[in-house]
């Protein structure tokens, strides 16, 4: 790999679709099959607040190479969507795209950038934690067949609430996917429940409840006002499965989850990278 050849551009030049393009290439043989939906892209810039002008775009020798989805708050950034076409991987060229991403947060004067990735995913943990960037916890997903419910005291609140109850109410440093800000972008097919200080926020389908947000944090009244939030959603929700993303800090809510009767599925790495740590 010559560093010469290796360029990137900005992706506020792209079209929506070949946003959506460019990732798709950049996560083909991913280690889970993955689908860029209209969706999910929609939701990676809007949700999750990836920024088109920060985000960027890999040339190679002038041809597309792979592609970057970056996210700013504040001194803050996040990384949420990184990869390079399968033809060009293997050569040294992720790492240079990668180091150019840290350069550019430096440049914007930022103190962390934050990722997610997961523990199977080992070309992409290997590269991050080769780049500096630090294991800050493990988040997990969890499925349920079906748990046991029980009617209770939760009651349906407004979603644009919930979120900022998120906000308040949970530990600072969420991933930035169930953050409260991002929850404030979930659609009217969502529910959210609340009990105390404790909300869930709920996408029922037909034959699956997902677990979308949830305030987070070691306090156990919390903890225990989500279990009952939890129960109660499963006395609505009769005979679905149920399912929440790799997103979810483990160390927080593992021990609830697993006794309400989940069982963990995917688990990642939430990863930070300190901009000001010295050498
Ligand atoms: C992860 C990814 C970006 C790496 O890009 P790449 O151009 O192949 O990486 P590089 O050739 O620059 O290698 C950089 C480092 O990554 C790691 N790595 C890359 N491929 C690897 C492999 N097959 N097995 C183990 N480690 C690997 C190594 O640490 C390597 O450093 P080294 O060569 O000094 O050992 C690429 O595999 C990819 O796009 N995968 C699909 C999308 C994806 O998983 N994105 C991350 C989501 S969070």
């Amino acid at each position: 790999m010559n560093p010469a050849d290796c360029a990137t551009e900005e992706l506020a030049g792209l079209t929506f679709r070949q946003i959506r393009t460019q990732l798709a290439r950049a996560f083909e043989g991913y280690c889970k099959p993955l689908r860029i939906t209209e969706e999910s892209l929609d939701w990676m810039l809007v949700g999750q607040g990836a920024s088109l002008l920060a985000s960027r775009r890999l040339l190679v020798g002038g041809e597309p190479a792979g592609i970057a989805l970056v996210g700013i708050r504040g001194r803050t950034s996040r990384i949420a969507g990184f990869g390079v076409f399968p033809e060009f991987r293997g050569r040294g060229i992720g790492r240079w795209f990668l180091e150019r991403l840290v350069q550019e947060a430096r440049d914007r004067g930022e103190s962390r950038i934050w990722l997610e990735v997961l523990l199977e995913n080992e070309p992409a943990v290997r590269l991050y934690e080769s780049a500096g960037f630090r294991r800050h916890r493990t988040l997990a997903g969890w499925i349920a067949r079906e748990f046991e419910g029980v009617f209770g005291r939760a009651q349906e609140i407004d979603l644009e609430e919930a979120a900022r109850r998120i906000v308040r109410v949970s530990v600072p440093d969420l991933p930035w996917l169930i953050s409260g800000e991002a929850m404030c972008h979930v659609g009217g097919d969502h529910e959210a429940l609340a009990l105390g200080n404790a909300v869930a926020i709920l996408r029922p389908t037909e034959s699956v409840v997902q677990i979308r947000g949830l305030t987070v944090s070691a306090a156990p009244t919390l903890l225990q006002q989500l279990a009952e939030i939890l129960r109660h959603a499963a006395s609505r929700w009769k005979g679905r499965a149920w399912y929440a993303a790799p997103f979810f800090p483990e160390e927080l809510l593992g021990a609830t989850m697993t006794q309400l009767g989940f069982a963990r599925d995917l688990v990642q790495g939430q990863y930070v990278l300190d901009l000001e740590a010295g050498p």
